[in-house]
């Protein structure tokens, strides 16, 4: 299998707007991996923050006004610290890196959100992410309205606030998103689970991420757990 970085290991990020159920998916995928694949190592880890220095960042960004243009900025901060600190030297030893949200967040959100634009988003990005784009984005599609509903009275930061408008161009920055991610490196895996409606239980999207993504863990531990770099999915 062809990797987006040159590291050994697998970076996989979750992503999708507020009320996706991406956190819980990220607490299942916990639950389950290291029971389904006892030979891997795995590490999970989050953005904005992943250590105390961006944590703090991370408390700024969600909860203090500002412009778009400074939200951005904090946000690429925060990932030029937990990149190189927690993803890199993961992946260089070859663990598995499970992380809820990365860059493919901000060329969302900040660029089609906040309308900053994703060529923008993307030359602020490029040097706090120090080469490092995931080799699987999972993108949880779920309905506008599912996810309205579901995300109302949870812990509301600011991006609770925000209008439909903006969320409808949130989404749409979704899919704009991991067509740029392609035409940058097309190696990068993507996997979009619709549902649009919002029907999907907890177990149902477990499953339907199960499928798609299990095969790429599959190829990266190998048979004995060792890295295979080589292969062809
Ligand atoms: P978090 O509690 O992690 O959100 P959620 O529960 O929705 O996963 O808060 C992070 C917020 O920051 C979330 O609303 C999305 C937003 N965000 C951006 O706008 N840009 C980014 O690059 C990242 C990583 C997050």
């Amino acid at each position: 299998m062809a990797k987006a970085n040159g590291l050994p290991g697998l970076y996989i990020v979750l992503d999708g707007i507020v009320g996706t159920g991406k956190s819980e998916q990220g607490r299942q995928l916990k639950s389950h991996l290291s029971l389904d694949f006892p030979q891997g190592d795995f590490l999970f880890t989050y953005e904005p923050g992943g250590n105390p220095e961006a944590d703090l960042l991370r408390q700024k960004v969600k909860f203090e006004k500002m412009s778009p243009v400074e939200e951005m900025r904090i946000f690429a901060k925060s990932r030029s610290i937990t990149i190189p600190k927690v993803v890199i030297p993961a992946l260089s030893e070859g663990q598995i890196v499970i992380s809820d949200r990365s860059v493919t967040t901000s060329l969302a959100y900040q660029a089609f959100g906040r309308e900053l634009g994703i060529h923008r988003v993307w030359e602020e990005n490029k040097k706090a992410i120090c080469g490092v784009l995931p080799d699987v984005v999972v993108w949880m599609n779920v309905g506008l309205e599912a996810c309205l509903k579901r995300s109302a009275g949870q812990n509301p930061d600011k991006f609770d606030a925000e209008d439909r408008i903006f969320w409808t161009r949130t989404i749409n920055g979704y899919s704009q998103m991991l067509h740029f991610l392609k035409s940058i490196n097309s190696d990068i895996k993507t996997i979009q689970i619709d549902d649009l409606n919002g029907s999907m239980n907890i177990e149902q999207m477990r499953l339907a991420i199960k499928e798609r993504l299990y095969p790429y863990i599959e190829y990266n531990l190998g048979p004995e757990g060792r890295i295979v770099r080589d292969r062809q999915v």
